[in-house]
């Protein structure tokens, strides 16, 4: 990937009666960045920006985000349109090669894709390593993990050959280890993927489908679950995306930085919000319970937070939560559950919060989750799978992120520094001579 950064002036920095010159660079939109590569170099001195927020980890072409207007772009294309009119497979195609392919181009790439859904027959003995309570995010983690003594003929990050095996196995995988974890869980055969099904047709037949009888995918809940992928393909450098990039920047092989993805995304402030948003809603149960919890999410000496709201970049509304709501209703009505309790739960909760000063002056809006967990429930999805199915969709832009950093050609092993203020330099105290506790007399 060629740097495209542009020139934008610079910065001085006035330290211990030096001054040091550092290029202040320009995107296409957003932010401008100051350039401090050689800033420890130069000063001696470390930036300190503990969780990033005004860190940008790298240069990318994939995803612009633009948390005031609340904008969300992928390779340029605005996020409602790709929701509206395209699909998961166009998207993924989007995201990893930057351009939307013509007929051709998307027929072979989803041949290809099609062509690596089944899975290693062995690789089913992971999952009755599991007990079957285990959470299905446990599993992913596991099994992801283990892909790579599967395919050891895409693990050479150096061969683009072998790299492009490795992103169309992830990608094409995912929905069937995914479904494995669902039907291991509830104790269910496994079903094979099916080579005449379109990508999420088939994820939702491996999910539904019981080998008794035949399974009908009702195209309305599929077409809305492929939106639902789509809304939650990439985000830019978020937590497990950045985990993606700091495990691949060693040389990690593809399949073990996607268990790593896993594996960060599972926390409930990031994509266990889906989850953890429902069960709020659940154990909210009742409008007239709903001031009790906004009293509770403003109590600092509270750990309650309302889920499903605020949000790292988006200051506004998350442009994803007004396509993920519309969706909810889509598929609501299409169910004919229209009235379905949490429903009518969340739309109240996100009234009163939007009307609630504390809500409003520290700009905590519905974030894409807090829609999710209902029409995923609805979809007939149990609340544990909903950040599998988040992992699922994230697998594209983790992969397609990982791809860009292993091309770019300043890539460097991520290593931050830190500012120390432990204990400073002392020698050893043996045992007798230490501080004595009434117990060591
Ligand atoms: C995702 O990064 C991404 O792009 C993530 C994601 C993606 O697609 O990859 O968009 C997916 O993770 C969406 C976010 C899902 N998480 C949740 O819904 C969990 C609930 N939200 C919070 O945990 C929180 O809002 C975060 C983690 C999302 C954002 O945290 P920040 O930006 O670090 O903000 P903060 O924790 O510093 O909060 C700022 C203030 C604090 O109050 P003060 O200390 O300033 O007094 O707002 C408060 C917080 O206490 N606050 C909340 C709140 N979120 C923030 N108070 C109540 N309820 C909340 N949900």
């Amino acid at each position: 990937m060629k740097s495209e950064m542009k020139e934008a002036g610079t910065i001085t920095v006035n330290l211990d009666g030096e001054t040091h010159d550092f290029p202040l660079y320009k995107g296409t939109d957003g932010p401008a960045v100051f350039d401090i590569r050689s800033l420890y170099k130069q000063t001696g001195a470390f930036t300190f920006d503990p969780g990033f927020t005004s860190t940008a980890s790298c240069e990318s072409k994939i995803t612009y985000i633009d948390g005031e207007k609340g904008v969300l772009l992928y390779r340029g294309y605005p996020i409602d349109q790709l929701a509206e009119q395209s699909d998961f497979l166009e998207v993924a195609y989007l995201l990893l090669n930057g351009e939307l392919p013509d007929r051709g181009e998307r027929e072979r790439f989803d041949t290809s894709i099609t062509r690596h859904t089944m899975v290693h027959e062995q690789l089913k003995n992971f999952y009755s390593g599991f007990r079957r309570d285990a959470h299905p995010m446990a599993i992913m983690v596991g099994v992801v993990g283990a892909l790579s003594a599967f395919y050891h003929d895409s693990t050479d990050i150096n061969d683009p050959k072998q790299r492009l095996v490795a992103i169309h196995r992830m990608i094409a995988k995912m929905p069937t280890i995914a479904a494995m974890a669902y039907k291991y869980s509830i104790g269910q055969a496994f079903i094979f993927p099916r080579n005449d099904l379109d990508y999420t047709s088939n994820f939702m037949r491996m999910c539904f489908k019981v080998k008794a009888e035949d399974y009908e995918v009702n195209k309305v809940l599929s077409d809305a679950l492929d939106k639902i992928f789509i809304l939650h393909m990439d985000h830019e450098q978020n937590a497990s995306t950045s985990t993606v990039r700091l495990a691949g920047s060693s040389g990690a092989n593809p399949f073990a930085c996607i268990a790593a993805g896993i594996a960060s995304l599972w926390g409930p402030a990031h994509g266990g919000a889906n989850e953890a948003a429902l069960n709020m809603l659940e154990e909210i149960g009742t409008m007239d319970r709903i001031p009790e919890y906004i009293k509770r999410a403003k109590d600092k000496s509270d750990p309650f937070r309302l889920m499903g709201f605020g949000h790292r970049v988006y200051k506004n509304y998350d442009p994803r939560a007004t396509v993920m709501r519309k969706a909810c209703h889509e598929v609501l009505d299409a169910l004919g559950v229209r009235e379905e309790p949490l429903l009518q739960v969340a739309m109240e909760l996100e009234r009163i919060a939007l009307e609630d000063e504390y809500f409003v002056d520290k700009k905590l809006y519905p974030n894409i989750d807090f829609y999710s967990g209902i029409t995923l429930r609805a979809l007939g999805f149990p609340t544990d799978m909903f950040t599998v199915l988040f992992a699922l969709a994230r697998t594209v832009g983790w992969i397609a992120q990982w791809s860009e950093m292993i091309e770019d050609p300043g890539q460097k092993i991520g290593r931050p520094r830190q500012i120390y203020t432990g204990p400073a330099l002392r020698d050893y105290m043996p045992l007798h001579k230490r501080r004595l506790e009434p117990t060591d007399v």
